[in-house]
């Protein structure tokens, strides 16, 4: 048996953890670029790089591996096309790009005809301002990088806000003004491709926010059309194909009276895929790996609906969680500060009702 290659992966948090973790039954060996020694990731393989990015580091890391992949979108370009410059990396660089820019994502949706909510480029107060009068308060603005977990992110609902957020975040070269949409759940959804084209879909998830950070997410989706859902797939499709995307893409939606829009896409697994490690035949860290090594994909079905819950904050206490029948607890190694996600917890069930019952038990041993 020929030995896989070696995967490297930008990154060492815990989806960096848990990509490694899916990586290791394939004795695919992976090593990190990550500055913290104790990163989640750092009990899995070792670990480079420094905070000032030195060439050394980088040297380093791109000696330790044969395949790159990066398991978050907000790191320097310039870092991952020096390693794109002799050896693969997975998604590609356009992908990177593409999704690092909420100006350049929301304009590529656009560009394929995937519906967003009403949007305008802000580089001014006047800007601002326009936008207001154009599509109407309620806006979300938003800095067009860096922004995770509902950061960089400020709700003008009155015209008093419009200079409070100015304050707030004008600073920034750009921003993104959005309509408020009032949707009636959040959805998403995950592909895969692999370096032939292939493509799986897993089940659209629904997901619950808390102050801009999921919290729950319930798949497949309840009483979803199945008009809904392979209009999904059509959009990442979209997506896949434009980019040549390989590996992970994941697209948030906004489920509203008139359909689906599209909120913002993510080149890698995400948070709200967390429930196929235990919910679905093969996970999203596994199928991620597997595409960009270039093996075969697996099957992304969910043969019991399956739930997910963060664990944002404060550890729960393990023996509670695990006296409830079918639940599995994943913590990531990393220590309690408020609202940092620091594992998560996932149930299947027979039937809805009695997924619901899990949630509701597993949601009292969560701190508050
Ligand atoms: N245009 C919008 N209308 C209503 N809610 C929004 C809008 N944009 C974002 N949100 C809410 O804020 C959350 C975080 O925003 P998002 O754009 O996904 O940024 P992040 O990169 O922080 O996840 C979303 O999941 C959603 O709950
Ligand atoms: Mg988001």
């Amino acid at each position: 048996m020929k030995p896989l290659p070696r995967l490297g992966i930008f990154g060492g948090g815990q989806l960096g953890r848990m990509l490694a973790m899916a990586a290791l039954p394939l004795e695919v060996a992976c090593s990190f670029y990550e500055a913290q020694p104790d990163a989640p990731a750092a009990v899995l393989g070792p670990t480079f790089g420094d905070a000032s990015h030195s060439d050394a580091a980088l040297a380093a890391f791109l000696a330790s591996a044969d395949v790159f992949t990066y398991e978050f979108e907000n790191i320097d370009v310039a870092l991952v096309e020096r390693i794109a410059a002799t050896k693969p990396v997975y998604p590609s660089v356009a992908s990177l790009r593409q999704a690092q820019h909420r100006l350049q994502e929301k304009s590529l949706f656009a560009e394929l005809a995937i519906p967003t909510p009403a949007w305008r480029a802000v580089y001014a107060l006047t800007d601002l301002e326009a936008a207001a009068c154009d599509l109407g308060l309620p806006l979300v603005v938003k800095t067009t990088t860096l922004g995770y977990d509902g950061k960089g992110q400020f709700v003008v609902r009155t015209h008093a806000d419009i200079a409070r957020c100015w304050q707030t975040l004008g600073a920034q070269t750009s921003l993104i003004a959005e309509s408020f949409v009032a949707f009636r759940r959040e959805l998403s959804i995950i592909a895969v491709r692999a370096q032939d084209g292939q493509t799986v879909f897993y089940p659209l998830s629904e997901n619950q926010h808390q102050q801009g950070v999921l919290a729950l997410s319930v798949v497949p989706a309840p009483a979803l059309d199945d008009d809904l859902r392979l209009q999904a797939e059509d959009y990442i499709r979209r997506l896949l194909e434009r980019l040549q995307h390989v590996g992970a893409l994941t697209l948030e939606l906004f489920e509203t009276e008139h359909g689906l829009l599209a909120n913002e896409m993510a080149p890698r697994v995400h948070n709200s895929g967390h429930w196929s490690i235990e919910g679905a035949d093969c996970s999203q860290f596994e199928n991620h790996v597997r595409a960009v090594l270039g093996l075969p994909l697996g099957s992304t079905a969910c043969p019991r609906p399956t739930a997910m819950l963060n664990i944002l904050g404060q550890h729960p206490d393990r023996e509670q969680v695990l006296a409830i029948p079918g639940a599995h607890l994943h913590l990531y190694g990393k220590s309690a500060r408020p609202g940092r996600k620091l594992g998560h917890i996932t149930v299947s069930a027979d039937t809805r009702a009695d997924l619901q019952a899990a949630i509701t038990r597993l949601r009292a041993c969560l701190p508050t």
